[in-house]
């Protein structure tokens, strides 16, 4: 007799499991305040996860999920792959729970964020780029070593952990009603949408994402995991959004909670990286950039809102990188700018919703 063949289907994680993550970061990740963008309407509030002391989101879910393991786990260690962020992440997080951590970077991440994994104390091991290297890298040192693996986003405790970051938004500042997120892998957009969807249903989700690496746009449209080429998504200077396809739980949240995916050319995340620097006084990563860059010159694009969040998720530049665009506002002719006529911002008018106090969330 012919079984049948059991897939087994896992449960979108839910905002107990989000709860629980948020009581393991207590103390551990930076409670991040919600930072309004000087003068834009519809007001535009950040959410500086470049403030955690990793510089990005990523140790949320990856403290969440070394913190889960059993205590042989623990004591054989664990390894990840990265484009620099989770293993920072991970390198930090191991160190404080006492565990041994190794990462396995491509090469071309950049250098400040290879240093820092090993500043935290982890073991780097370099890979070649796209997705499929780091994974036969990591493969190997788990067949050799009997390490457990940390995913940077396929998985329910690191969306959980993520998924903090919608749970504070949402505390914040109850009425937002659209949240935008980079979306690279997906456990961040995941995590925030699980968090968001259950506490304030009307609230509207969009990821965002380079041009140059629109996978999981095609994902969200075509309702099905779709791989870009790595040749094509190494093109962006987001080093953290580069990779080839959205993780299978992470799209399953995304079916069920996202509303739309919109992308941002190169010269906006550079103009936005030098409007954060320059007009709200953060720095911000390219892939920390792209939701920022979604609100000040892809409005048209969005649904209407009367207070928009965007997630700034990370600030590991390189600093050539940052001296070069913050140099460009200085004499160069600014790129980015809103193509569609309209200005990104204008001075909100008295009276209009979100003036008389921070966007009206206390
Ligand atoms: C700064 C930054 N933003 C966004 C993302 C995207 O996160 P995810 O892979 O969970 O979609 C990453 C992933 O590395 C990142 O480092």
């Amino acid at each position: 007799m012919v079984r049948p063949r059991v897939v087994r289907v896992q449960e979108l994680v839910s905002i107990d499991e989000i709860r629980a993550a948020a009581a393991g970061l207590d103390g551990v990740a930076l409670r991040t305040p919600l930072v309004p963008f000087p003068r834009t309407w519809p007001q535009l509030l950040l959410k500086p996860e470049s403030l955690q002391p990793t510089g990005s989101f990523k140790l949320r879910g990856a403290y969440t999920a070394i913190s889960a393991l059993s205590a042989e786990a623990r004591r054989r260690g664990v390894v990840a792959h990265s484009s620099g962020n989770h293993a920072q992440a991970v390198a930090y997080a191991a160190a404080l729970l006492g565990v041994p951590a190794t990462v396995v970077i491509p090469a071309n991440a950049p250098p400040v964020k290879i240093a820092a994994a090993r500043a935290f104390g982890a073991e780097v091991v370099i890979s070649r780029p796209g997705l499929s290297a780091r994974v036969a890298a990591t493969d190997e040192l788990i067949a050799r070593h009997g390490y457990t693996i940390i995913p940077p986003f396929d998985d329910r405790m690191v969306i959980a952990g993520q998924g903090t970051v919608g749970l504070e938004i949402m505390t914040d500042c109850p009425d937002a009603d659209l949240v935008l997120c980079p979306v690279s892998g997906g456990g961040l957009i995941a995590g925030i949408a699980a968090a968001i969807k259950a506490l304030r249903p009307a609230t509207k989700i969009i990821g965002v994402e380079p041009e140059l690496a629109a996978d999981a746009r095609d994902s969200l449209r075509q309702r099905q995991r779709v791989a870009w080429p790595s040749a094509q998504t190494q093109r962006t200077v987001a080093d953290a959004l580069r990779v080839e396809q959205v993780g299978e739980l992470p799209l399953r949240h995304m079916l069920s909670y996202v509303h739309d995916v919109v992308t941002v050319s190169e010269d906006e995340i550079r103009a936005a990286m030098r409007r954060l620097a320059l007009e709200a006084r953060l720095v911000a990563e390219p892939g920390g950039a792209v939701a920022v860059a979604a609100c000040l010159f892809r409005g048209r694009e969005l649904p209407a809102a009367r207070i928009r969040v965007a997630v700034l998720s990370g600030g590991n530049v390189d600093p050539a990188l940052l001296t070069e665009i913050l140099g460009a506002a200085a004499g160069q002719p600014a790129t980015g700018e809103p193509a569609t006529g309209e200005p990104a911002t204008r001075e909100p008018v008295t009276g209009e919703p979100g003036t008389a106090r921070t966007a009206g969330c206390e």
